[in-house]
């Protein structure tokens, strides 16, 4: 789905348009990296990539600074206008190639079979069908093709997982650019078929109160189809 003119002669809206989140996240996201340690955790989302990458919401390009130099080429969705800009920013300051494009996880503008890992960094939580885009994530994966995460999810015992419920059902995907808390994505990546590699769970912040944003999973699934042996 790219930005397009429409038949009228109008320019098609972006299918995800947060402005005012988008200037929060850019801002909040950068102090993140020194203050909750984030910079630490896309280091080793990322440690051992290499061959072509595709990036799901890339944001406001992050992740694009920790490549390893193995990687060939990373191709960067984000549906976000104000986020693509940055991320296009971004990925001129890095020496991995990084190539932005408009498009959303459920219809990825790209071929089946393309690339060799797929990232998924803090965005399950904000697409619209995490089925769909799990489904579209397998397509574009080459068989054996490796998808790393690190998202945030349902966790922290039962009166945390019904303040997350409720945040979900009110205020929170209004505030947080469709965000939600709630939501299993370990769960999502094995009920899309993925075969589940190491994992570990995360708290952001790892000391200091529980946030119902907290409890994150950092980890590694594959898309089914070469010899376990094969793989690194
Ligand atoms: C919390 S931000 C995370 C950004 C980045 N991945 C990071 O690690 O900082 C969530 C991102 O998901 C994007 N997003 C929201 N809905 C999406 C969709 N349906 N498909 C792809 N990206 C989406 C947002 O625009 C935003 O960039």
């Amino acid at each position: 789905m790219r930005l397009s003119s429409a038949g009228s002669g109008t320019v098609a809206r972006s299918p995800v348009h947060h402005p005012l989140f988008a200037r929060y996240y850019a801002r909040l996201s950068v102090g993140a990296e020194t203050r909750l340690g984030m910079a630490g955790i896309r280091e080793r989302l990322l440690a051992g990539l290499s061959g072509r990458v595709i990036e799901i919401g890339a944001g406001n390009g992050l992740n694009f600074g920790h490549y390893p130099a193995a990687v060939a080429e990373v191709v960067a969705i984000e549906p976000e206008p104000l986020l693509r800009k940055l991320a296009l920013e971004s990925a001129l300051r890095v020496p991995v190639p990084v190539d932005v494009v408009p498009g959303v996880a459920e219809a990825l503008p790209v071929k089946s079979e393309a690339f060799d890992a797929a990232v998924l960094s803090l965005v399950l939580c904000s697409v619209r069908d995490v089925t769909r885009a799990l489904g579209e994530v397998r397509r574009v994966l080459r068989p054996g093709g490796e998808v790393r995460f690190f998202e945030h999810g349902r966790g922290g015992g039962r009166m945390m997982v019904l303040t997350q419920r409720t945040l979900d059902r009110t205020l929170w995907p209004a505030m947080s650019g469709g965000c939600h808390l709630a939501r299993d994505p370990v769960a999502g990546l094995r009920d899309a078929g993925f075969e589940l590699g190491p994992q570990r769970r995360v708290l952001l912040p790892e000391r200091g109160p529980r946030l119902p944003t907290s409890y994150c999973a950092l980890g590694t699934a594959w898309r089914p189809g070469e010899p376990a042996g094969r793989r690194p």
